[in-house]
């Protein structure tokens, strides 16, 4: 990890989590990052999940003792230890928003009103050769985030955004598990990103230092332009995202024939089931593809749970600017398409093909030539 000197990293790897957030599958880990600023006055960058509050505190103890501790973000995972660095530093104060104090309020039962300073849109705090200068960045994640820019290193700790999943042990590809984070748990405030984005063009910028996932110091505009697309909800990457759910494996024939004649035609496909997938690679892969084809059962007069709970988690976070494709299968009185499309109906531009697809409990001569038609329709 490259940090400019007397920066340095302090936070921890959790290998222990099985459910971040008690909702998504961390197969590498996660790291709760905290950063120090050796200055005439030395400052903590957030602190971390309570699971590791002491190893936390000896990473700290290891440098200097705080005068500071900056609160950017309020979720637990970044504020579960600030008790115990209250505790353990009795000198140091607190640096966070308003409403990050209300917040601690209601988290520890008080909110250190002796020992805080309240920091707002383009507040200062001096450090000595360095300066924090806070920018308001509300709903990246919640509402009391601020992020911290440090023009003297051209370095913004930028609290949850540009954060990912996995430890920094671990080495993996960012953009996988950044987009899969970005969209399960930042994907609904694209507005709000955005607007971060811009207050962000107007700062030099060489490092980005997150909450989670490595320190960004190379090649900041992929990084950046990933944001931009992610957050304005524009198509990452071209081709067909299948998902789909199959109780008896009709459906699943279907879905495997439609991306068979895609291929065929040079298109690039993407299959998911949706009962057998982690749902949130199938969300951020609905977020990423421009076409995508629904395909399910009719059940219980409604449709399968799976794709309805997948419906469920793409309206909520302001699913937009997509071709959808449907493919139906009843096997007395098919609802899913117009189920489909009724749950879908809030969404800003959304076109649907012309051509559907109605199975009848097997595909036949009539699905088969339906399929032929959407494959082409898509292509095109
Ligand atoms: Fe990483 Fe929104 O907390």
């Amino acid at each position: 990890m490259k940090l400019p000197q007397n920066i340095l990293y302090v936070g921890v790897n959790d290998h222990q989590i099985d459910l971040f957030e008690g909702l998504y599958v961390v197969p590498n880990g996660m790291s709760y990052n905290s950063y120090m600023i050796l200055d005439e006055k030395t400052v903590v960058m957030d602190s971390v999940d309570h699971n590791f509050a002491q190893e936390w505190l000896q990473n700290i103890k290891r440098h200097a003792t705080p005068d500071y501790l900056v609160v950017q973000h309020m979720e637990p995972d970044h504020s579960g230890s600030i008790a115990e660095f209250m505790q353990e530093f009795p000198n140091a104060t607190i640096v966070a928003s308003k409403s990050a104090f209300a917040m601690m309020k209601n988290f520890f039962g008080c909110d250190f009103e002796q020992r805080r300073i309240v920091v707002g849109e383009n507040s200062t705090l001096q450090l000595g050769a360095r300066t924090l200068v806070f920018v308001t960045a509300p709903m990246v994640h919640w509402p009391e985030v601020v992020v911290t820019y440090v023009p003297q290193d051209k370095l913004l700790f930028s609290a949850d955004a540009f954060g990912k999943f996995g430890a920094l042990d671990v080495d993996e590809e960012w953009a996988c598990e950044a987009r899969r984070y970005y969209f399960g748990i930042v994907g609904k405030y694209g507005v709000q990103v955005q607007n971060l984005l811009k207050k962000m063009q107007n700062l030099q910028m060489q490092t980005i230092c997150p909450l989670h996932g490595p320190v960004l110091d190379q090649n900041l505009p992929y990084y950046l332009n990933l944001y931009n697309t992610w957050s304005s909800y524009q198509t990452e990457s071209q081709g067909v995202l299948i998902c789909y759910t199959s109780v008896y494996g009709n459906t699943k024939k279907a879905v495997l024939k439609l991306a068979n004649l895609l291929e065929q035609k040079g298109t690039k496909v993407v299959v998911n089931d949706l009962a057998r997938s982690d749902m949130a690679e199938c969300v951020e892969d609905a977020f990423r593809y421009g076409k995508i084809v629904l395909a399910t059962t009719t059940y219980n007069n409604d449709i399968f749970p799976f794709m309805k709970q997948f419906i469920h988690h793409l309206t909520e976070r302001n699913f937009q600017n997509k071709t959808i494709a449907f493919v139906e299968n009843g096997s007395w009185a098919p609802v899913a398409t117009k189920i489909m499309k009724g749950m879908l109906e809030n969404c800003k531009n959304l076109a649907y093909t012309q051509s559907t697809v109605k199975i009848l409990s097997a595909l036949s001569p009539e699905s088969n030539a339906q399929l032929e038609q959407l494959a082409q329709e898509l292509a095109d």
